[in-house]
Order: structure tokens, then sequence, then C-alpha cells
């Protein structure tokens, strides 16, 4: 049979056998019916079932478009049909089921699809009484993400920032989705770096052996050494022999380099703390033994080349070859990646390995997933490997991004700033005159590290991406304060009211009717939420979810503008009439863009 290249969607045929509790993936279903209905109508052919939503709401809830490259296909294979002719038969073809409503031909041969709805009244309702749940069909995966990754004793920077939201971003996803993710921290905790910093730690710690040395700041203990290091040849020698100490494993050196590390990971905790990540560290220094091993494989397997003292390797098509061997015998960056992804894929049994690190190191991944081919350590085939690159942060004078006074911003400093700002807005909208200290300091939290998140989340990661505090703030437009707003306005809809679940649960088991057509709209774009997380798995863009998540927020705004929930008395302002069927719809949106907030990693809160 022929076949096209098909739908991407790593998604299983979705049977409520396979995932009882599962939310239903309605393009997906929707996709699955007229995959049957070509089966039926063209046995000959596989695919086309490409199903997608319409810019418009005049082409249907969702829309077929295969008809035109399957037209095509069966021409060449001696059937001539038009496009409009191939729909028409399909039309026909599409076996009887629960979901459509109407089926109608439009254009040169797109297939309008309307839900009845009596399937989304039942899906709302399984939303309300199960929650909002991973949709179901997704096939499990051993997934691991390396992310955040920064340098020891370098200064955490923005860019490792981006990849600390982005990859927990990822993380959280993959993690709902029901998908076991190992979250890997591959801190640069091993090189030539630590030579200089040990031979400081001689001259200003001697003790630092037997008692754990106080160094404080560990970014100027670096800067000392390095002025040091570049300046005084003997400081320069004494550094080299502390490397190789090191590398021998001496343990008064390893107890330095552990005491130097501890200081670092103490700082980037802080920072995991404060913006909740969680991430286990195995750094470069946990492939030291596996590197030997993985430069003999290489050797046996006869693919590293001699280069002027050094050893390299090359990938087919690609100019610039890996450094496996250093000349003076050391290994590189690029050696533990080799032996990484060898152990990730060998003895971890990944399916999945994702690397979220800057555009940058592009080339880096490129190089390094070809060469375990080479080396026949990975078979794309069978598993996935993927650099999820993002683009450089800038100041808002689209330059490089620094701060006022020195050349690197601390992420500290920034997210202190972040906390200040967010205060001041808080105060500015005087909710510090109707929230307890505690629900401001809540607020205050979920503003600042939500606004930083989300307005990184919000773009498309590959673009540069201009940092802004006065953008990420503003309460108007695709803005987490936006967006927590909108959410804490639903909540309190519910919390004057005072509706409890029974309440809820009864108006479900009653039936919600969806009468007026922006409750209808409301409906069925709350039920888009399976579909639109399991897509963000195909490219691992974040955007998009940021975009659903705005889109319900506006789409509640008009359902709101227009259709009363609760009815107050206009004199007395009492609460004269509730109506529970709406009250449920409130409680549905709050609940999927509770859900949305929680993948991107923002804490809401119940009152701002
Ligand atoms: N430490 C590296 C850096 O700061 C990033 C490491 C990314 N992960 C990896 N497996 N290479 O540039």
């Amino acid at each position: 049979a022929l076949e096209d290249n098909g739908s991407q969607r790593s998604a299983k045929k979705c049977t409520p056998q396979s995932d009882p509790n599962g939310m239903v993936n309605i393009l997906l279903k929707l996709e699955e019916l007229f995959g049957q209905a070509i089966e039926q109508a063209f046995p000959d052919v596989k695919g086309f079932q490409v199903v997608v939503v319409p810019t418009t709401p005049n082409f249907g809830d969702y829309q077929f478009n295969g008809a035109m490259s399957l037209s095509k296909l069966l021409r060449t294979l001696g059937k001539s049909l038009n496009p409009r002719e191939v729909a028409g038969v399909i039309k026909e073809s599409v076996p009887s089921n629960s979901v459509i409503d109407t089926l109608e031909l439009a254009g040169p041969g797109y297939i309008n699809i309307r839900l009845k709805a009596s399937f989304v009244q039942e899906q709302l309702g399984l939303l309300l009484t199960r929650g909002v749940r991973p949709p179901c069909g997704v096939e499990k995966k051993r997934v691991i993400v390396d992310f955040s990754s920064p340098n020891i004793a370098k200064e955490m920077h923005v860019g490792h920032l981006r990849s600390t939201i982005i990859g927990d971003s990822i993380c959280r996803l993959l993690e709902f989705l029901g998908h076991d993710v190992v979250r890997m921290n591959h801190v640069g905790d091993w090189g030539t770096q630590f030579g200089m910093l040990l031979a400081h730690l001689e001259d200003r710690f001697p003790n630092f052996a037997e008692e754990t040395p106080p160094i404080g700041d560990l970014q100027s203990f670096y800067k000392e050494s390095k002025i040091r290091f570049d300046s005084d040849a003997d400081f320069k020698k004494r550094a080299y022999a502390c490397v190789v100490k090191l590398q021998s494993h001496d343990p008064v050196y390893i107890k330095g380099w552990q005491a130097i590390c501890d200081v670092s990971r103490r700082e980037f905790q802080k920072i995991y703390d404060r913006l909740d990540i969680k991430i286990k560290e195995r750094g470069e220094s946990f492939y030291q033994d596996l590197m030997k091993k993985t430069v003999a494989l290489l050797e046996e397997a006869g693919v590293l080349k001699e280069d002027d003292g050094r050893k390299v390797m090359f990938a087919p098509g690609i100019a610039v070859p890996l450094t496996i061997v250093k000349s003076d015998g050391g290994y590189t960056y690029d050696t533990s990646d080799m032996a990484a992804i060898r152990q990730r894929i060998h003895d971890e049994k990944a399916d999945w390995v994702i690397y979220v690190v800057d555009l940058g190191q592009a080339g880096h991944f490129e190089t390094i997933f070809a060469c375990a081919e080479v080396a026949g350590w990975l078979d794309r085939k069978k598993t996935r490997v993927e650099h999820v690159g993002f683009g450089v942060v800038l100041g808002e004078d689209k330059k490089k991004f620094k701060s006022r006074s020195s050349e690197t911003v601390r992420l500290v400093d920034l997210l202190d700033e972040g906390l200040r700002r967010a205060k001041e807005k808080l105060i500015e909208k005087e909710r510090d005159k109707i929230l307890t200290p505690e629900e401001l300091e809540s607020a205050q939290n979920a503003v600042a590290y939500g606004c930083v998140k989300y307005s990184d989340l919000a773009h498309n990661r590959n673009g540069d991406y201009v940092f802004s505090f006065d953008k990420m703030l503003e309460d108007k437009g695709n803005t987490a304060v936006y967006l927590l707003y909108a959410y804490t306005r639903i909540r309190s809809i519910a919390r004057t009211a005072n509706i409890t679940d029974e309440q809820i649960k009864k108006a479900v088991a009653d039936g919600i009717p969806l009468g007026h057509e922006k409750e209808m709209k409301l409906a069925k774009l709350l039920l888009r939420f399976p579909e639109t997380i399991v897509r963000l798995t195909v490219d691992l863009f974040l955007h998009p979810l940021c975009e659903y998540l705005y889109e319900v927020s506006t789409v509640f705004t008009e359902f709101y503008d227009v259709c009363y929930c609760v009815e107050k008395d206009r004199t007395t302002g009492q609460i004269v009439h509730i109506n529970m069927d709406r009250m449920a719809l409130c409680e549905a949106t709050a609940n999927v863009m509770a859900q949305c907030f929680s993948l991107l990693g923002l804490k809401t809160v119940q009152k701002m």
C-alpha cells in the first residue's frame, strides 16, 4: 500500500480500554475516523487523514483537508477523481460515530466537520467530574532531558536561565503525558579550569583537605585565580600540575574539587528553589571512566583520525570534526558528550534524549548525534534524540544583556529585581489594601517568577529574546500578569457565589445544555486541551501552549460578557440567581487554565 509521510503524532489508537481515564484527543479521534473512511473507500492508499482546526469557525470545528493530495496520488494509480469527488466519497464512507454531527463539502475538496452537541456535553462533564486528565493513547517512553547544565565556578547566566525554564516546562509536559522522565543537570564540573582554582585554593586555604575552606564568593575566587593564571608563569605551571593530580584522583585534590563544587552547587540550588525546579545532578565528572572506554571503543571501530597530535572524529557531511583526545592526552567536552550519549541509550535505556542548550551549540549536537550513529550506538529509528535550541537573551537596547554595573547579570539579582517590580505593580493596583500580607507575598512570588518564565516560554524559542521587566509585567495582552488576573477572577466568581463541588456534580448529572453560542464555543475550546498538548511533543515548541492559554482566557471573557453567571439585585447587590450550568463552565475553564499554568511552571494564587 502507498503511504504518505503521515501524521507525526506519536499516539496509538485511542481506545477507552487502553486508557479509561484519559481525555479524548478529538483531533486524533477524527483522524482515526477519516483513516477508516479512506481505507474503506480507497483500499490501495493509506494516510492522508489530515484534520486541522480551521482558521474560522465558518469552516467547522475541524476540517479535513487530505482530498487534494489523495486525488493526485489516485491519478498515479489510474483513478481519475478530482479532489471534490474524492472528498465526496470519503464523506460518505465515514463510519457512524458519536462524535460528528455534520460533514459538509467545501471549496475544492475540504470537508467541514461539526461536533455533536451531545458529545461536547458528555466530554465537558467528564472534564468536570474527573478533572483535567492527560489524553489517552500516548505511548509511554523513557526520556532523558538534559537541561540547565551550568558550569561550576562560572556564573550561571541568563542563557542557563532559559535552558532551565524551557527544560523544566518540557519535563512537566512529558511527565503529565505519563512518560518516565529523568531530569538531568549536565553541569560542567570537570575540566582544566579546576587547575587554577585548585592552585589558588592551595595558597588561600592551605588547610583545605582537613577543613572545609570558607571560599565565600566563588565568582571573585574564580576571577582572582584567572588573573594569577594569566599573569604568573609559575602559578600556571602549578595549575597544570593540579589538573594532573585531580585527574589521577589524588584524594586531597578530589577534596578540594568537591569543596569548590559544593559552593557552586549551593548557589545553583538557590535559583532552583526559587523557581521551583527539580533536577538531578550528573555532571561531566560522572563520565570520567566512561570516557576512557568510549575512546577505546572508537579506536577499535577505527573511526578516529590523527590530526596534528589530536584524535578527531568526522561525521559524514559535516566539516568540523569532534576532538576526542587532545594532543596532551586529555579529553574534551566532545568526549564527555560522546560518553554521555552512549551511556544514556545503552545503560539508561532511554527512548528519547533531549538536550536543551542554546542554539550556538547546534553544530556540536548535530555532530554528536551523527557520530553516535557512525559508532553504531544510536539508531534514530529506535531512539529519538534532539537538540532543543534557543536564541540569545538581549537587553532592552537589543544588545547583549548586561546589568548597569557589570558585564554579566547575576541571576539572583535579576530575580530580586523581579520580586521588587512585582510588588510595585501590585501596590500600584492597590492590592495591598485587599490582600493579607501573606496573600500579597504569594501574589508577588507568582507574578515575579511567573512573568520571567512566561515571557520566555511565550516566545518562539528559536528567536532571540529581549528581556524586559516592563514588557513582561504589562497587565494587558498575552502576559503572565494578565492571565494570572484572569484566572483569579474566575476563581473569585465561584467564591462569591459559594459554589460547592456537589453543586457542580449535580449540574453535570442533570446535563449542561450549552445553549448559548458562546457557551458552546468555550466548551469546544476547552476540549482542545488534549490535542494541543500532544501537538507540542512533535517539535517541543512551547509557545503554542501559551497561545492556547491566552485564547482560553479571551474566549472566556467573550462568554462572561454576555452570559450572566451570577445575577445580583441592582440596588441591594444581593445574589438573586446563580446559573449553575455556567458556573460549571467557569470551573472547567479555571481547571484547564490551572493545568496550563502548571505545565508552564507557573504558580497560581486564589486571590490577587
Ligand atoms: N555546560 C554547558 C554550557 O554551559 C552545557 C551542557 C549541555 N549539555 C550537554 N550534554 N552538553 O555550555
